[in-house]
Order: C-alpha cells, then sequence, then structure tokens
C-alpha cells in the first residue's frame, strides 16, 4: 500500500478502531479473564450462541457454495432420465427447453403443476414426456418420468426416486428387475381399465412375490398418467 493512501484520514480511523478491538480482544482472552467469566451464565449462553452463528455461518457458505454444482447435476440426471423414455430417433430438439406448465388437478398426478417436455421431429411433436409421483407407494412417495407418443402409446416409463424396501418393492426400478419395461407399448387404447391393473386384481401387469402394493400403485398412477396426456393432448400435439 503507498504512503498517500495509509494517509487517508478514513482508512487512519480505520485502522485505529482496528488496533483498539484487537487489543480489547487480546485482553478479554487473557486467561485470567477468562476464569472469572466462565462460572457467569450469560458468557455461557455468549459462547453457545458464538458457535451457533459459526456453524449457521459454515452452513450457510457450504449451501451457497454448492447450489450451483447440485443444479446442474440435477438437470443431467433429468435430462438422462427423459432420455431413456422417449428415444432419441424420435427427436431433434432439446427437450429440456421445450417445456410447457400444465395445472392439473383432475388426474392427480401428485402434484399442482406438471412440466411437460415436448420432443419435436421437423417442428411437429412427436412424443411428450413428463415427471410425476405415485403418492401412495408402500413406504411413501415414487417419482416416475413417462414418455408418451403422439398416438399415446407409453414409449419408457422409469423410477426415479422411491423409498420402497430393497428386496421387495424395488423391483419397479430398472436397474433391479425389467418389470418397468412391459408398460412399453401400452396405451389407453389397447388395453382396458380393468387390465390397468396387477394380475392379481385381474389386470395385465405382474405384482412381486410378497409385494403387491408398490406395483399396483405404480400401476394405477401410470394410468393416471395417460389420463392426464389424453385430457390435455390436444394442448401438446395440436398446438402451433
Ligand atoms: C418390513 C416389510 C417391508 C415391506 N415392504 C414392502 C414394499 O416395499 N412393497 C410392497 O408392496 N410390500 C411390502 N411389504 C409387504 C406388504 O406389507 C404387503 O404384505 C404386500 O404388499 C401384500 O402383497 P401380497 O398380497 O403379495 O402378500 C413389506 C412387508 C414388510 C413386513
Amino acid at each position: 500500500m503507498n504512503k498517500a493512501a495509509i494517509d487517508h484520514p478514513t482508512l487512519k480511523q480505520a485502522l485505529t478502531a482496528y488496533r483498539g478491538l484487537r487489543e480489547k480482544l487480546a485482553l478479554w482472552l487473557q486467561p485470567d479473564n477468562l476464569e472469572r467469566l466462565r462460572p457467569q451464565l450469560r458468557f455461557q449462553t455468549g459462547v453457545l450462541a458464538g458457535f451457533a452463528f459459526l456453524a449457521a455461518l459454515l452452513l450457510g457458505v457450504a449451501d451457497l457454495s454448492t447450489r450451483g454444482v447440485i443444479a446442474q447435476r440435477q438437470q443431467e440426471d433429468l435430462q438422462a432420465s427423459l432420455e431413456q423414455v422417449v428415444p432419441a430417433d424420435v427427436h431433434d430438439n432439446d427437450l429440456l427447453t421445450d417445456t410447457r406448465a400444465v395445472a392439473d388437478t383432475q388426474t392427480s398426478l401428485g402434484q399442482p403443476v406438471t412440466t411437460v417436455y415436448l420432443a419435436k421431429k421437423q417442428g411437429q411433436v412427436s412424443a411428450i414426456c413428463f415427471k410425476f409421483v405415485a403418492p401412495d407407494g408402500y413406504a411413501g412417495p415414487i417419482s416416475l418420468v413417462m414418455g408418451v407418443s403422439r398416438d399415446g402409446e407409453i414409449l419408457g416409463v422409469r423410477v426415479v426416486a422411491h423409498i420402497e424396501t430393497p428386496g421387495l418393492g424395488d423391483k419397479i426400478e430398472i436397474t433391479k428387475s425389467p418389470w418397468v419395461l412391459s408398460f412399453n407399448g401400452k396405451s389407453l387404447d389397447n388395453l382396458t381399465v380393468e387390465q390397468w391393473a396387477v394380475k392379481k386384481d385381474g389386470g395385465a401387469f405382474d405384482q412381486f412375490s410378497g409385494a403387491t402394493i408398490t406395483p399396483r400403485k405404480v400401476v394405477q398412477a401410470i394410468k393416471r398418467g395417460l389420463d392426464f396426456f389424453q385430457a390435455h393432448r390436444s394442448e401438446f400435439i395440436d398446438a402451433p
């Protein structure tokens, strides 16, 4: 720092204040002083509050510094999920940027607004995909993503998050069993309403041995996904 800057009155004042503060802190931290303060309740409370403030500050800094990375990873995860349910050859656009927000209370997709990703080939919508939730899994909500062709046939379904029991309900995951592939090609036209159920309930889809609740709830949620598609089809497919 050059001499002119050090001579600046405001800087001088700040330096004096800083030195005073440092001296006060050094005195306060003297072992004798701390020994005297330690039994006092307000000292204990102050130390506790100080640590709590420090912890909160560190958490805040950690949260701020990781937020961007987390958002980027979530975006990558989403892209990977969408790519699994909409084959690459049915679109030439970027699914993540061609979206519609659809408010829908009728078909209970487990969320008030559903983001619909439009798959387009040469400007024409060829398929759509969306995330939705089966709110009533055995252990908790099951998040899914589903791709539907413009004719209403399922192109693919994947479970993206769940807390079902390992070894029982988790066969809904593609990494655990191919069960979820049994929805490919299914639609409201090629199955009756009764067939949209697990076999134990008279439907077309397998349940798992000793675990009927999870697949039952997933089948019901996927059927609601198709109902949602049908209810809003013209908004996605026929819209310019
Ligand atoms: C510890 C424990 C965990 C279970 N986890 C699941 C599960 O994740 N999904 C499920 O459908 N059933 C689960 N079940 C079984 C259900 O309680 C229920 O018995 C079963 O879904 C009914 O299927 P079933 O008609 O084939 O017997 C679990 C049972 C126990 C005791």
